[in-house]
């Protein structure tokens, strides 16, 4: 499919367009003029609706003065601005921030994170992109000693033996057959070839289980008569000794997600009750302890609920304006005491690109959160090493798509999808689901810096574990039950999360809930 070049001009402006738009924008002949209408009008929603589209071909933007307003009004485009001047004017005068009693230096080090912008999309960058994930992943099995034979696609066709050989490869499709049996169709830079998974033991069927689409493994078998006779598979996957990295000092790390300000379910006791901590002003003795020695907050993403994220939000929201919503979360962070490091990446919530790699939350939308001296917006995927103790942070948009795809894994659930994601060396190993894919000329989802703590939110679920010398947190949430999630079988944890102590990494569950 082609896309014309004005509609990719729109996409690449950071808006994100429903299936229904997209279509529509395809057929419509006056698609040029509508598209720089909508880029002149600047709608709020990020992601935009077929109404939103069809009120903003009703607005004349031509004629200036008060005709001007009332169209624009009528298409939903200014009123949320004029509330949104008053509630900056009622801004009170910014906090004064506190300092702790034994202050910790700051040891913090961005690594890597992705830049705010990747141009626009094209064919060839889809292609470049796909390659990029393919070369860096077979890196990856380079020097493996349990691997042999390693060959690929081309020479593969070319010969007929019981040999046992290797094939480092993408998984172009997978099949379940209702008698066990798996078929495979796999590709990689020199062609595409079949293969067959026939009555193994039951450790060699879980692992065919958990073959993901799209993710670069490694089959070993016996090629015979144009098909590959599967006997083993194996994952890029992290090695079982990987060294970990510590502080040389007690210092603590909290971690935390999905406030959802603006959310007519946003818990905002419970979320005081965080900023108390971090400031060591709670009433038990025992916490604030801790608190003394807290120097680092990571945010996970879904700082605000956003505007236009799901059909119908409106309902949900208390506050309809997305700049409102970052102002109203930045009044909360600029309570937390001046020398705590706040790493913020985005979620699929905040107001930044929807496909991953995530953009920083943009500044537009969140200029007083950017005022801030002591947070620091960064994109997601986001490797940060703090006190020497290596960070991963992600948003975890792909949790819901893996668990989707792997039957044996929990519907409900962080840690699973969070080992596949290790396992597979990738972030976003299934493509075309539920995650969008923003295609570069490096794939940026690729993890090729394995990290001492991995970071997710989006499920709003409250787990942890530890993964091959991997500390992996899934904090909870500080939304109570919505309804969606109610009519889904989905059970929040709201103030439940970890807290870490660099110096061992010895990690501690706390419930804002149960704590004053
Ligand atoms: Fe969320």
């Amino acid at each position: 499919m082609v896309i014309p070049e004005k509609l990719k001009e729109l996409m690449s402006s950071g808006y994100q367009l429903t299936p229904e738009t997209f279509s529509f924008l395809m057929q419509e002949t006056d698609r040029d003029e509508i598209i720089d209408k909508i880029l002149k009008v600047k709608p709020e929603e990020l992601i935009l609706d077929l109404d939103t589209i069809k009120k903003i071909i009703k607005t004349d933007i031509s004629k200036a003065g008060l005709g001007d307003i009332k169209q624009k009004k009528q298409a939903g485009v200014i009123e949320k601005k004029v509330v949104e001047k008053k509630i900056v004017q009622k801004r009170p005068p910014s906090a004064i921030p506190r300092e702790r009693k034994n202050k910790i230096d700051t040891e913090l080090e961005i690594i890597n994170t992705p830049a705010m912008e990747i141009d626009r999309i094209s064919v060839d960058k889809f292609h470049e992109y796909f390659v990029s994930r393919f070369k860096q992943i077979s890196k990856i099995f380079e020097g493996r000693r349990d691997i042999k034979n390693i060959v690929n696609t081309r020479y593969l066709k070319s010969i007929d033996s019981r040999d046992q050989v290797s094939v480092i490869a993408s998984v172009f499709a997978k099949n379940e057959r209702s008698n066990g049996i798996f078929s495979f169709e796999l590709e990689d830079l020199e062609g595409k070839i079949e293969a067959i998974l026939v009555k193994k033991p039951q450790a060699i069927i879980q692992k065919a289980i958990h073959v993901l689409e799209d993710s670069i493994l490694c089959f070993t078998g016996q090629w015979r008569r144009g098909l590959l006779y599967i006997s083993d598979i194996f994952w890029p996957d992290i090695p079982y000794n990987k060294p970990v990295h510590y502080s040389e000092q007690d210092v603590f790390a909290l971690f935390i997600s999905d406030m959802h300000i603006g959310s007519r379910h946003f818990l905002r006791n419970v979320f005081m009750k965080s900023i108390k901590f971090l400031n060591a002003d709670l009433n038990s003795s025992k916490f604030n302890k801790i608190g003394e020695q807290i120097k680092y907050l990571f945010v996970a993403g879904d700082i605000v609920d956003g505007v236009g994220v799901y059909p119908n939000q409106d309902a949900d929201l208390v506050l309809k304006n997305i700049k409102v919503q970052y102002l109203q979360a930045s009044e909360y962070f600029e309570k937390i005491n001046s020398d705590i490091e706040i790493i913020i990446i985005p979620g699929n919530h905040d107001a930044a690109r929807a496909a991953e790699p995530q953009s920083p939350i943009r500044k537009e939308f969140a200029e007083e959160l950017y005022e801030i001296d002591n947070i620091h917006l960064l994109g997601s995927p986001a490797y940060i090493k703090a006190h020497n103790v290596e960070v991963l942070m992600s948003h975890g948009n792909s949790i819901i798509d893996i668990n989707a795809a792997i039957r044996d894994i929990p519907h409900e659930s962080a840690v699973p999808a969070m080992v596949e994601m290790l396992r597979n060396r990738h972030l976003v190993p299934i493509y075309g689901q539920r995650t969008p894919i923003m295609p570069d000329y490096i794939d940026q989802l690729v993890i090729n810096r394995i990290p001492d703590i991995f970071h997710v939110g989006h499920t709003h679920l409250c787990e942890d574990s530890t993964y091959r010398n991997v500390t992996l947190i899934s904090s909870g949430t500080f939304q109570s039950q919505t309804e969606y999630q109610k009519s889904m079988n989905i059970n929040p944890n709201p103030g439940e999360t970890y807290i870490i102590n660099l110096k061992n990494l010895q990690r501690t569950a706390i419930d804002f809930k149960n704590i004053n």
